[in-house]
């Protein structure tokens, strides 16, 4: 069964507090994005199995833990997904790194995949779907559930701002998946933003506001 895990770190509350801020220029808000997908990948990470086993020091021999088992694909939600990849490799360098791209129907509303790229082997590792902002949950339980058809068991949602709405959505839809936020706002304005949240993250990150 899937949990809710809202990371309220110092650190990672910190940073939150400044990429929230209108005022924070592009590079900073780049940097922190990456920052604060660090850090909340350290926290993700906490349950991968590991392996005792054995190495040479200069003086001894010495037992210690190694990751075992899955190994791991990051998986950005296009566009602002992007920006939380390099500092998910930062800790998990050999993680291979797949891209899906959703829009939504003007006329359904619903989600349509325009762009997926994903690693031969996915369905044998442990997915980390990430995207900075949480809102409707529309495009993360697609991206979740598109990611299940390739045969995957075993995904989390990285999200660092997240709404209600958005939180309900996913845990009723894919109750199986763990996620992961730094934040619970207030709610969704009319135009499908997160209150206070910090605007549109994909043009924050790239500049294109
Ligand atoms: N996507 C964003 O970038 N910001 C929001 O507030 C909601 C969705």
């Amino acid at each position: 069964m899937g949990a809710l895990h809202v990371l309220d770190h110092p650190l990672l509350q910190h940073k939150l507090s400044i990429i929230r801020d209108k005022n924070t220029s592009v590079k900073e808000f780049r940097e922190l994005i990456s920052e604060i997908a660090t850090l909340m990948c350290y926290e993700a990470t906490r349950d991968l199995p590991v392996e005792v086993c054995e190495v040479e020091t200069p003086v001894a021999v010495a037992t210690v833990k190694k990751i075992a088992g899955k190994k791991l694909a990051v998986v950005p939600i296009l566009r602002a997904g992007l920006g939380m990849v390099d500092g998910m490799l930062t800790l998990v360098p050999s993680a291979k790194v797949g891209h899906i791209g959703l829009y939504r129907d003007p006329d359904t509303l619903e989600p349509v995949e325009y762009y997926c790229k994903l690693p031969k082997d996915i369905s044998e590792r442990e997915v980390y779907i990430v995207d900075p902002m949480l809102a409707t949950g529309g495009s993360a339980t697609a991206a979740i559930q598109f990611i299940k058809n390739y045969g995957c068991q075993h995904i989390k949602l990285m999200c660092i701002i997240s709404a209600p709405e958005g939180l309900r959505r996913i845990q009723n839809d894919h109750p199986d998946v763990d996620i992961f936020v730094a934040s619970v706002d207030e709610k969704l304005n009319d135009h499908g933003y997160i209150i206070p949240g910090l605007g549109d993250a994909g043009d924050r990150i790239f500049g294109t506001k």
